[in-house]
């Protein structure tokens, strides 16, 4: 079994759509062993107590640099002998020192189709707001591998979902997340579990299954 952590900063949806995947039996060989939290109250946490999964916080507001967070991060998921990082909704950038304990496994979903409306500054509803005001018709979601670049890394999976008139940021982000995030974040942390995902530079190529 691959050992997941959940790393979440708020409501915890998409966390919550991987519990619900993995209470299907589709998180094929991978198992959330734990949730750490950058926010001592988010809901995220009740969700994993809900669901019987071990919570933890480090709060961001106890380090002073994202550097030294980062680094609080690394050594709770070595002593938790994590083997899959999953950034669900986590609205910190993490620096290097992540990346290097856990090349090509971590996993970010981001709200949008990358490259577009993505990087430092784009985060949570902020991403709806610049897709509503620059006007394009189709959005979506990514799941990607975290690299040094802050949503740089190479694509996993992407789905589009259609603009409608009349979207507000919220109910934008409210279709995306039903329509493109809950899907393709526990497909990809699937994939990942299986040893189905392979990185070449930029491009991931995903094995046939059994
Ligand atoms: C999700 O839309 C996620 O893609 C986004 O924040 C929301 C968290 O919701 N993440 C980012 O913008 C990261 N750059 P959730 O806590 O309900 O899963």
């Amino acid at each position: 079994m691959t050992r997941i952590a959940v790393l979440v900063s708020g409501g915890g949806t998409n966390l919550q759509a991987l519990i619900n995947a993995q209470a299907r039996g589709e998180l094929k060989n991978g198992e959330i062993s734990a949730v750490i939290s950058s926010k001592a109250d988010a809901y995220a946490l009740e969700r994993a107590k809900n669901a019987g999964i071990p919570g933890y916080v480090v709060a961001r507001k106890d380090y002073s640099s994202n550097r030294d967070m980062t680094a609080a991060l690394v050594d709770k998921l070595k002593e938790l002998d994590i083997q899959l990082v999953v950034l669900a909704g986590f609205m910190h950038i993490l620096t290097e020192e992540m990346v290097a304990a856990y090349p090509n496994a971590i996993l970010n979903v981001h709200p949008a189709l990358i490259p577009s409306f993505c990087g430092a500054g784009y985060y949570g509803l902020h991403v709806h707001e610049n897709a509503l005001a620059y006007g394009v018709k189709v959005t979506g979601a990514t799941v990607h591998f975290v690299n040094e670049e802050p949503d740089g890394g190479p694509i996993v999976l992407q789905k589009a979902v259609d603009i409608l008139p009349g979207d507000t940021p919220e109910v934008l982000q409210r279709r995306v997340m039903e329509q493109a995030e809950w899907h393709i974040l526990p497909q990809a942390v699937s994939l990942f579990c299986q040893g189905r995902l392979s990185v070449e530079g930029r491009i991931v190529t995903i094995k046939e299954g059994e």
